[in-house]
């Protein structure tokens, strides 16, 4: 597994949920932040953005990694850790499509930090998502 420091991880949980605050989710209520260090040790935000049709909807995770690869280098763009919060302090790993989407980036020991059922947890994606798609 990758190497993070306590104090990046703790870095990363604080700008997740402060991500969380901005985010607009007047239909479900249910508030999600997410903050990914970068290769580069650059560190990119994004929360999740509802809209009237819900299906349009994008979660936190991937408005982070989009706001990443446009702002930190393109295809070059590779995720060494990301964190997940949400408002009500509930367990909270990535869903599936943001698990294929981080796979995009992510190298086999990249770090997602979420809160798990009794404390936070420490995944590599390759955990999360072990036969993602590829061709
Ligand atoms: N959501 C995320 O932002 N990330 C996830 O991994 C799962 C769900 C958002 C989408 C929606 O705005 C709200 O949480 C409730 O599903």
């Amino acid at each position: 597994m990758t190497i993070i420091t306590e104090a990046q991880k703790n870095q990363l949980l604080e700008k997740a949920q402060q991500a969380c605050q901005q985010a607009y989710a007047p239909y479900s209520q249910f508030y999600v932040g997410a903050a990914l260090l970068t290769q580069q040790g650059r560190i990119v935000t994004g929360c999740n953005v509802e809209n009237i049709s819900y299906g349009l909807t994008i979660c936190a995770e991937r408005n982070a990694i989009a706001s990443a690869v446009a702002t930190e280098g393109g295809a070059k763009m590779k995720i060494r850790a990301i964190a997940i919060a949400n408002n009500r302090q509930v367990p909270c790993s990535p869903c599936g499509a943001c698990r294929q989407v981080i796979a995009e980036f992510a190298q086999e020991n990249t770090i997602v930090i979420f809160r798990g059922e009794t404390n936070l947890e420490t995944a590599t994606i390759t955990e999360l998502l072990p036969v993602g798609f590829s061709f």
